[in-house]
């Protein structure tokens, strides 16, 4: 496309201006022809980018590990190399903005969103975010920094009203959005959906002008969380820049009116779109069209960035008697739901159609000398979707066909058919060509074959408006979206409708589902769940005691752990529990690897010999995991947040429920490890815990001063030497303690520094403490108390090796 200039905003009539501003589509922004202005599109998200898809059809793309495997990390430069990675996926996706970073934190174990956040803490946060964004920006690629601010729970996400303290919403929650825009100059904020102090955060001036513009110099866009702005005049005066998705939103032709009735003055439409036109001009706009073919790249060298990924992320958390690594030659049991189905991402608006991955059984099955598989127990929160291996076209090809009618009028001619590969089916905005996704109607058709006979469980939901037929049995009908909503698809489903069938293995069972999309999301989901022998534990104990290691791979899935819900607890799903401590009690070398996305309680965890947590790791997980297993590779992992004994343990908890609609932030700065600090309660596994299967020995620590002045830096060095075989992983952990008296945590991270030391040699572990690390909110500024500060170095929140003292004046 060739690169003509952008107009200025003055070249635009008012009409075009809030046209222009209102989102045109579920990922595009209005193109104004008249003037060329090309339209922007913007893709999720965090963990890869999804791009468009084709209706049933996504198009393959790079999965990195999720948010809190990237926290784990500790390694600012890797997550510049994921962003990078980002970046390069955005271009081929054809889009100008990516719908990432998630830097809201990790307040409670049960967010549903806690997987997709990098950290409870938001010094660890903003280290990681910053040159994230600033890689993902070097490609000519926005970020939104997501969700502004205080979305740290999924509960009545649209509506509720946090109460935050000033104080710690600038000290907690903002800081990381305050750092990806004074140190990384983010180009896109994303507003949140909640209100704070009364006011929707897509409608709130102190927040997108005030703090934002007026404070932190943002000079980029703000765009609305999906569906989540609601008042035309108040968000223009806001500073909100588009509201998404079109295309009907506030803007548009609701800001054209508001402006000609005198209740906006068009000044601040204007200023709107001159930070729009900013982002086309950074993100080139006119010389990508976002209507390019998407592209699907499957590159060895960033297989091999994603395998590394995942290895440092891992977090060893228990390795009694040094049960890992596997020895060589050791038989293998291969226990657990989450060992076939290995979940390499949380369910929401992060998910993609990841490129071609494996399972930790298949990569251990490759590599380990010998290894048998039982899965123990099943973990499915509703009856699992059908996938290709099973279902079969009318033309007996893998899949079911898919018949797209442009309109709703199901007698219309089809204009498209197609296959999709499962039965869940998200449309997400997006319909082959010649198919309105605002308005279209799909037949889905063919058969499933059966593995094993006897009663199988159906489980239905539709978006819309239509019919679910399995065999001859109608297991949702709804011919008029009559049926209450669920909570699935972000609260668009219907409840869930059951029924039973029988069923013989080998004799194919006719499905055909009719339904309507409208308005922008729209979605299928029919589960199917087959008998289960009754003695699956028992056969998985029997494995594990004729191996010479047990590893159970325990863990959730994307229907447990997904935006729009949060968990109502930490523990395991269906009988994990049980299965872990059968095992172990058949078998000594039991190691647990836990693929879930945010903390889960383990009430066997002094049973176990070890436990390794590999979040969900993307497209590379179970090789990386294997690599760590097998002792090809150091687990590199600390914990971004602390892991309870109990929900209750966490400061947070008591406050989760809304009151009245209003969620009180009343644990303040004591929220995660500095609560724990604060009360004395013991965790499961600290804040920034993780083994290395290297020894290392910490030597005397010293600063670069003992005494600065407030707005000074501060340099921690502390000599370490790796006094074992292997080479040691360190993360030295720098935190400060400040003077009495103004109601601080105990301690607070301020720095930190991830090193490998090589056998037998040792290193000089350098910690930056920056300026910003010494500031208190006093209401009205910020402020830096002079005195004596503690600098505590530890290896975690619990384990501190050395305290030093710093005079600040
Ligand atoms: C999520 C955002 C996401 C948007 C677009 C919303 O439901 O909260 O994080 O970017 O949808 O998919």
């Amino acid at each position: 496309m060739p690169s003509t200039p952008l107009p200025a905003v003055d070249d635009l009539t008012l009409e075009e201006k809030c046209r222009l501003l209102g989102g045109a589509s579920t990922w595009r922004t209005h193109p104004i022809e008249r003037v060329g202005i090309p339209a922007v599109k913007m893709s999720d998200g965090p963990n890869g980018v999804r791009g468009d898809g084709l209706g049933a059809r996504r198009t393959p793309g790079v999965v990195i590990p999720v948010g809190i495997a990237v926290g784990a990390t500790w390694n600012p430069s890797l997550a510049a190399e994921l962003g990078d990675l980002l970046g390069t996926e955005s271009r081929r996706k054809g889009a100008h903005v990516l719908l990432a970073p998630t830097v809201n934190l990790q307040r409670t174990p049960i967010g549903g969103r806690v997987f997709e956040c990098l950290s409870e803490d938001p010094e660890l946060t903003a280290r990681l975010a910053v040159p994230l964004v600033e890689a993902v920006q070097a490609h000519d690629v926005a970020v939104t920094v997501k969700h502004f601010v205080a979305n740290d729970t999924e509960i009545d996400r649209m509506s509720v009203d946090v109460d935050v303290d000033d104080r710690v919403l600038r000290e907690l929650y903002l800081r990381p959005f305050e750092a990806t825009v004074t140190e990384a100059a983010a180009w896109g904020i994303m507003s949140a959906y909640n209100q704070r102090g009364g006011e929707h955060c897509a409608a709130s001036r102190e927040l997108l002008t005030g703090i934002l513009r007026d404070e932190w110099g943002f000079d980029g866009f703000v765009v609305s969380d999906w569906y989540g702005s609601h008042d035309t005049v108040a968000s223009i005066r806001a500073g909100l820049t588009v509201p998404m998705p079109g295309p009907s939103t506030i803007y548009g032709e609701r800001l054209q009116a508001a402006v000609e009735a005198g209740d906006v003055e068009e000044p601040l439409v204007d200023a709107q779109v001159e930070d729009l036109l900013r982002l086309m001009a950074r993100v080139r706009v006119t010389e990508r069209d976002s209507e390019q073919a998407e592209e699907t790249v499957d590159d060895p060298a960033e297989r091999a960035l994603c395998r590394r990924a995942v290895v440092e992320g891992l977090v060893l958390c228990r390795n009694e008697d040094a049960a890992l690594p596997i020895p060589p030659g050791a038989s293998v049991a291969v226990i657990g739901p989450n060992a076939e189905d290995t979940r390499i991402m949380g369910g929401g608006s992060a998910s993609l159609q990841a490129l071609p991955n494996r399972s930790l059984l298949q990569a251990l099955a490759d590599r380990a000398a010998s290894v048998v598989h039982e899965p123990g127990v099943r973990i499915d929160r509703l009856p699992p979707p059908l996938t290709e291996e099973v279902l079969r076209t009318p033309d007996g090809e893998p899949g079911l066909r898919v018949d797209y009618r442009d309109g709703l009028d199901p007698d219309s001619p089809v204009v498209v058919t197609d296959v999709t590969p499962e039965t869940m089916l998200r449309f997400f905005g997006s319909t082959p060509e010649g198919v309105d996704p605002e308005r279209f109607h799909v037949t889905v058709t063919g058969t499933f074959v059966p593995e094993r006979s006897g009663t199988h469980l159906l489980s239905a939901v539709l978006t819309g408006a239509g019919r679910i037929e399995v065999g001859d049995v109608a297991v949702l009908e709804d011919p008029d979206r009559q049926l209450p909503r669920g909570p699935l698809f972000f609260g668009f489903g219907s409840e869930e409708q059951e029924a039973a069938i029988e069923c013989e293995a080998g004799v194919a069972v006719p499905i055909r589902i009719t339904t309507t999309g409208r308005g922008g999301y729209a979605a299928i989901r029919l589960g199917v769940r087959a008998p289960e022998p009754p003695d699956m534990i028992a056969r998985a104990v029997a494995a594990a005691r004729d191996a010479d290691v047990a590893v159970v791979v325990v863990g959730t899935n994307d229907e447990w752990e997904t935006e729009g819900e949060d968990r109502t607890t930490i523990a395991l799903p269906g009988d994990q529990d049980e299965l872990v401590r059968r095992v172990a009690e058949a078998n000594p070398r039991t190691v647990v690897v836990v693929n879930a996305g945010s903390p889960v309680s383990m009430p066997w965890v002094d049973d176990v010999a070890a436990v390794l947590l590999a979040y969900f790791g993307g497209m590379e997980m179970a090789d990386g995991v294997v690599d760590v297993l097998l002792g090809d590779a150091d687990p590199g992992g600390r914990l971004p947040l602390t892991y309870p004994e109990a929900l209750e343990d966490t400061p947070a908890w008591r406050w989760y429920a809304p009151v009245d609609g209003v969620q009180h932030y009343g644990e303040g700065l004591l929220m995660g490890y500095r609560g724990f600090d604060a009360a004395g309660t013991v965790p499961l596994f600290p804040f920034g815990h993780g083994l290395s299967y290297g020894d290392a020995d910490w030597g005397a620590a010293s600063l670069s001063s003992d005494s600065i002045r407030a707005g000074d830096p501060v340099e921690l060095t502390v000599p370490v030497q790796a006094t074992g075989e292997r080479a040691a992983t360190v993360v030295v952990q720098a935190y400060l303690s400040g003077p009495d008296g103004f109601g601080r945590p105990p301690k607070v991270l301020a720095g930190f520094a991830k090193v490998t030391v090589a056998p037998g040699t040792e290193e000089p572990v350098v910690v930056t403490i920056p300026p910003e690390a010494f500031r208190r909110w006093d209401g009205d500024g910020w402020v830096v108390d002079e005195g004596t500060w503690e600098v505590v170095v530890a290896a975690s929140a619990t384990d501190v090796r050395q305290r030093l003292h710093l005079e600040v004046g």
